[in-house]
């Protein structure tokens, strides 16, 4: 797993001989040096020789998952043929689904998403089959091809009395609503959608403004010398993204720092300090992200999950969005904590979700949601590369 933070690989081990407990076995994180990261990130956005640029990509990822594959199947004294397949997400570049709201009578031919570290290079480097290209026959039967993780989240809940909802915060935010069992809500079923930006436009705008090393704001703590400004809050959440009802899903093409430079000018602002900008960045997550928890459930258990919830001044600001509905709103209530509390870890969810998308494609399981992606049918995701 390459998320859209273009921080680095996830690999995640994971054991199916239980069919109804996956199981984490090990896991394994390569962080990207700076050349490979703005590699990636210089494809987020159109530019020149992109087809050169991609192409050489394509292979240089390929090579850097089968590096990692090796370097942790060593550490774990496992060989090639003690695993049975690897999931390859890939690294998106571009996602453009089909708009949610579509204008009568297009048929949307043209949505596509593309995800780059070449499957057929990894299972020749490894000795092993890879399963890749997991969204593209969502997208081909008019889904979003996003997300992907509820199919396999879903079995890590049993159903409770209370709504469940997973937020993974990467670069973009995503929420799975897992309704609660009772008789009334039954009618419910389980939906998935990206709520917005999660932390890349933190990331970016912090490393447009540092020149430390780090390619985040720890903790928050930039974001939290600054001030907010409510005249870009305004003008960012109202981005029509955030009105658009779901299925919906986004990708680093539509937020990036462009993104924000047009957004800050259609505030009326004139140099804004760096430490406000960050500041509002901030509570954009928060907001974006409480509003749609609120639309979704007035009572439900919050699972925390990626690598924002390690942000605890983001944590923060979105404890205090649900906390002041639960005081406006009686009927309210909202518990927020960390996936890992309920033993699920946190940081390798995503990864335990395509090894799941690859098993699911080997025991040919349904593995996308229609209700989720909008697609027209159930069906099994993944194509198969031999070594
Ligand atoms: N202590 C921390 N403080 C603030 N932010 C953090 C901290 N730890 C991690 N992060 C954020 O988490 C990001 C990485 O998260 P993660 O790997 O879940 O995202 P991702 O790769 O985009 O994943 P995906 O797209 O698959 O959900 C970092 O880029 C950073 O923004
Ligand atoms: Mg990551």
């Amino acid at each position: 797993m390459s998320g859209t933070s273009a921080d680095g690989i996830d690999i995640a081990l994971v054991d199916f001989s239980d069919d109804a407990k996956p199981r984490l076995v090990a896991s394994h994180y390569e962080p990207y040096n700076q050349e490979i990261r703005e590699s990636i990130t210089r494809l987020y956005v159109s530019g020149t020789d992109e087809i050169e640029h991609m192409g050489r990509l394509d292979k240089l990822l390929a090579n850097e998952f089968s590096h990692a594959v090796q370097q942790f199947l060593s550490k774990q004294k496992l060989a090639s043929k003690d695993i049975q397949a690897i999931g390859n997400h890939g690294q998106t570049i571009r996602h453009r689904p089909k708009p949610s709201q579509s204008p009568s009578g297009h048929n949307h031919s043209d949505a596509f998403t593309l995800q780059i570290g070449c499957s057929q290079t990894l299972a020749c480097l490894t000795s092993i089959p890879v399963i890749g290209k997991f969204r593209d026959k969502d997208i081909a039967l008019g889904g979003q091809g996003a997300p992907l993780v509820p199919a396999f989240q879903q079995q890590l809940f049993t159903q409770s009395e209370r709504d469940n909802l997973v937020l993974n915060i990467g670069g973009i935010a995503n929420l799975t609503f897992l309704p609660a069992a009772s008789t009334k809500k039954s009618t419910q079923s389980v939906t998935g959608f990206d709520t917005g930006p999660g932390n890349c436009l933190l990331d970016d705008w912090y490393t447009q403004h540092h020149s430390d090393g780090n390619h985040y704001d720890r903790n928050g703590d930039w974001a939290s010398q600054g001030n907010l400004i409510p005249a870009l809050l305004d003008t960012m959440c109202a981005d029509l993204y955030f009105q658009q009802p779901a299925p919906k899903s986004t990708g680093r093409e539509i937020f990036h720092l462009d993104w924000l430079v047009s957004k800050i000018a259609s505030a009326g602002l004139t140099l804004p300090l760096p430490e406000d900008v960050q500041a509002t960045l901030l509570s954009l997550t928060a907001k974006t992200i409480a509003n749609d928890i609120k639309s979704l459930s007035t009572s439900a258990d919050v699972w925390l999950c990626g690598g924002g919830r390690h942000n605890t001044a983001l944590i923060s600001a979105l404890r205090r969005e649900l906390t002041s509905e639960t005081r406006a709103n009686s009927n309210a209530s909202y518990q927020l904590a960390s996936i890992d509390d309920i033993n699920i870890d946190g940081d390798n969810l995503e990864a335990m979700a395509f090894a799941w998308l690859a098993y699911a494609y080997q025991k040919n399981i349904f593995s996308n949601m229609p209700s989720v992606t909008g697609a027209r049918k159930s069906t099994t995701l993944g194509v198969l590369f031999n070594p």
